[in-house]
């Protein structure tokens, strides 16, 4: 019986096994004893024997080993992630994963200045999915074809987008695969910009920037850094993938959910407010704001118009919000009584409930031996203060009760007291992980009663409250 080994395969055979090997998350030797045990189960044609087998199994001709596009059942969604080319672009390839790590499916184009720094192997090993580069190429245009690509996607995610690939789409020239895509996409696209500082800085980019974000493209990021180049800093590094992920998520899960919030405006609490006690000190409670910020995501996903209105929080701003940030309760308030009117008014933030009368202006310095005396008043219930309006209230005003005890008895006399139509309650006792967890269970209060939901991400809760909201607001005038 013949016996043939990897290396007496020619290289052109090697290559396309290697790619075959990669996408399956197979050795070439796994990969060539699938294909062979394939072949002789009569899956495949016979060969004629010898070195011919492998080379006509592994053929372009033949259907690829993995389905484009294998997601799980629950979960349709894909990105396009395009690929563009900057010293950043190896940050991308953590971005397949992590985009792939939660259910999605991703599809890779390639720039050809993309494949200067990264090699579309790494992309298709890392995404399962063939890769794709030329807007000209004979094989990909009749079987996928870049008017394909750019309807299948749910999202489209520019990262890095170089200053001449933000160029090329806020002018619409198309004379690329990527830029065609992007000329001819009806999805939301999403940019990750990476570029030396000064080329960010420079009015031809100020002035792209201004185009795509009229045109409704997202954009996250850059960052302030270290850039590669030696003794460069400054903004224009990418962000980081998870940031990119998060950004990318609630228009991934609703895309081709209605727009059920579009005309409508939200204004969001979020995170503690600080109450300073002097310049260096103050009192908070314990928030990461990571609710109240999925929550305004998830409106403005739903096509809301969103004011957030944060305290110090170390999450980035969620993109698609106008987002103003407070220190203390009374710039909080002030701010939200200048976002209204407003369809909706969701309080999630963690409001110190007291404030120092008078804050020192200097650094209060310790005395051995000696504490000091702060006096304490009452601060503005911003809740209460908007849900018992009489002229220019929203017509639903929610609220958030975080209790460790008797949840729901204290979240319905809460729901009296601060004149809201909807309360949430959780448990925020130690036990239940839920203070700067990723997860919460939560109860929500109504007229018509309690409904308690299952433990989920913060996320979830945000997508489900503001489903429930479109769902109360349907048919009202806006
Ligand atoms: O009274 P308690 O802090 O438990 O109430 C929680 C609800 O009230 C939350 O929705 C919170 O955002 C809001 N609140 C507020 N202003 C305050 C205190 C609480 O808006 N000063």
């Amino acid at each position: 019986m013949a016996s043939i080994t990897i290396r007496q395969l020619d290289d052109a055979l090697k290559r396309r096994l290697r790619l075959r090997a990669a996408r399956n998350g197979r050795s070439m030797e796994d990969e060539a004893r699938t294909i062979l045990r394939t072949a002789s189960a009569g899956e495949l044609p016979e060969q004629s024997g010898g070195n011919e087998a492998p080379r006509n199994l592994i053929s372009p001709a033949l259907p690829p080993a993995a389905p484009s596009f294998s997601l799980p059942q629950e979960c349709q969604n894909r990105v396009l992630l395009i690929i563009g080319g900057g010293i950043a672009a190896y940050k991308s390839l953590d971005l397949i994963r992590r985009l792939k790590e939660r259910g999605l499916g991703v599809r890779c184009i390639l720039t050809r200045a993309a494949l200067e720094f990264v090699t579309a192997l790494s992309a298709s090993a890392l995404s399962g999915e063939r890769v794709f580069v030329n807007l000209f190429d004979p094989t990909t245009e009749h079987d996928v074809g870049h008017i394909r690509l750019a309807r299948e996607a749910d999202l489209i995610v520019v990262a890095p987008a170089t200053a001449d690939l933000m160029a090329k789409m806020a002018a619409g020239a198309a004379d690329d695969l990527a830029s065609a895509v992007l000329l001819a996409t009806e999805a939301k696209v999403l940019v990750a910009p990476a570029m030396n500082p000064r080329m960010w800085a420079h009015p031809a980019t100020r002035r792209n920037l201004a185009t795509l974000e009229r045109d409704g493209v997202i954009v996250v990021g850059p960052r302030a850094g270290e850039m590669a180049e030696e003794g460069e800093a400054g903004i224009g590094r990418m962000a980081e993938p998870l940031e990119i992920v998060s950004a990318a998520l609630p228009f991934l899960y609703s895309a081709g959910a209605q727009r059920t919030l579009s005309g409508r405006r939200v204004v969001v609490t979020s995170g503690p407010t600080h109450e300073p006690i002097d310049p260096v000190r103050y009192i908070a409670n314990r928030s990461s704001g990571k609710q109240g910020h999925a929550i305004a995501s998830a409106a403005a996903a739903l096509g809301a118009e969103v004011l957030l209105v944060s305290g110090p929080v170390s999450l980035p701003d969620p993109v698609g919000v106008k987002t103003v940030k407070v220190e203390t309760a009374q710039e909080m308030l002030s701010e939200i009584s200048r976002g209204l009117p407003a369809d909706v008014a969701i309080f999630a933030a963690a409001v110190a409930d007291w404030r120092v009368e008078k804050p020192n202006t200097n650094k209060i310095k310790k005395q051995p031996g000696a504490s000091p005396t702060v006096s304490l008043i009452e601060n503005p219930d911003i809740l209460a203060t908007i849900g018992h309006r009489d002229k220019g209230r929203p017509r639903l005003v929610v609220g958030f009760a975080a209790e460790t005890e008797q949840i729901i008895e204290h979240a319905k006399a809460k729901l009296a007291r601060k004149g809201c139509d909807w309360m949430v309650a959780n448990d925020v006792s130690t036990a239940s992980g839920v203070m700067g967890g990723d997860c919460n269970t939560v109860h929500l209060i109504t007229a018509n009663g309690v409904e308690s939901w299952p433990p989920q991400s913060k996320e979830a809760v945000a997508r489900a409250l503001v489903t429930r909201v479109a769902d109360a607001l349907a048919g009202a005038p806006s």
